[in-house]
């Protein structure tokens, strides 16, 4: 009996040692040990030889570039939860399957949410940077110095109530914050009620009212800039806006003309239009104190890392063994 040949597996980024000693067990896998980032022309030749790629959010995989897949493509497995990097539509036309990796990096996202929440309100990344930039320049605590605005008691907008705007709401929940969302159908009364969330089927009047916006919906067509000019000018001045979901549904010029008139108090963002360029603007308040950044790493936990390869794994096998991935991505979604 001749052994079965394996896929030939291409990782466009570094991923755990663990993942890839198992993806190696399991497939003819080329893996990117020095983590370049490929070039669009690497990824054109990959396209061509292998079976199975393995792209991750900073791969940019259009039409264009699916078009020029050869017949041996037949997957595109994505190590991400977001699949707003790759044209599933085209890939359909193409014949190729495109899986993702939901649900592992829920908890670790909110977590980070309420981080970035807190870091605003509370004044976090500022008072590390006076004990580390400045050091001796403390002289002790004062009353009324390094002041913040608590979190409990207030209200939290969530700007769409998936998995991860759910976890963002237990915790905020937990936190004293009282629960208001936003979402394009109203999550199940139960839900609603653990959570004692109010829904708004407008965003604008939500985002009036709210103290606190969390924006986590997924980037598609229809949430491009969903935060636009005219709405972020709705919020309170006193409100600040967290972002761990993508860049580009908040229109961020407009959100930093607001941050530098004063008309939204804060903002903490994981994630940028431009990724990964950094408006030189949203430094500038961040080195004041208004806004805290960070790059991109809401879901970067190594126990998350390694669950997000565990479900890449399961995608390609499930797939080759003729049955359909549990994670596919259906085309329409984007
Ligand atoms: C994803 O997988 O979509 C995340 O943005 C990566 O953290």
């Amino acid at each position: 009996m001749t052994a079965k040949k394996k896929p030939r597996v291409y990782l466009t980024r570094k991923l755990p040692d663990a993942v890839e000693t198992r993806m190696r067990e399991l497939f003819e896998t080329e893996l990117n040990i020095d983590d370049m980032p490929r070039s669009r022309e690497e990824l054109i030749a990959a396209f061509k030889t292998a079976d199975v790629l393995v792209p991750t959010v900073t791969d940019r995989i259009d039409e264009a570039m699916i078009n020029e897949a050869g017949p041996q493509l037949k997957l595109i497995a994505s190590f991400s939860n977001g699949f707003d990097h790759i044209d599933v539509d085209a890939a359909a036309k193409k014949g190729i399957t495109v899986t993702n990796t939901p649900n592992v990096l829920t908890e670790d996202t909110a977590d980070m949410t309420m981080a970035l929440i807190l870091a605003v309100n509370r004044r976090v990344a500022e008072g590390s940077r006076i004990l580390t930039d400045k050091p001796g320049e403390w002289d002790g605590w004062s009353p009324t110095w390094m002041l913040g605005r608590r979190i409990w008691g207030k209200r939290i907008g969530i700007v769409g109530m998936g998995r991860i705007g759910t976890a963002v709401a237990r915790r905020a929940k937990a936190f004293g914050l009282s629960i208001h969302y936003h979402n394009r159908k109203r999550v199940n009364p139960a839900t609603e009620e653990e959570l004692e969330a109010t829904y708004w089927d407008s965003l604008d009047q939500m985002l009036a009212r709210v103290d606190i916006v969390s924006v986590n919906c997924p980037s598609t067509p229809a949430t491009f800039h969903l935060l636009s000019a005219r709405r972020l000018a709705l919020m309170q001045p006193t409100a600040i806006i967290v972002n761990t979901a993508r860049g580009d549904i908040i229109d961020e010029a407009a959100m930093i003309q607001l941050l530098r008139d004063h008309k939204i108090a804060g903002a903490g963002l994981d994630v940028y239009q431009n990724e990964p360029a950094v408006n030189p603007k949203l430094v500038k308040l961040a080195k004041e104190g208004h806004v805290t950044l960070l790059p991109h790493m809401g879901s970067a936990t190594i126990e998350g890392r390694i669950d997000m390869g565990d479900k890449v794994i399961i995608n390609i096998r499930t797939f080759f063994d003729g049955h359909r991935p549990p994670n596919r991505v259906l085309p329409g979604r984007n």
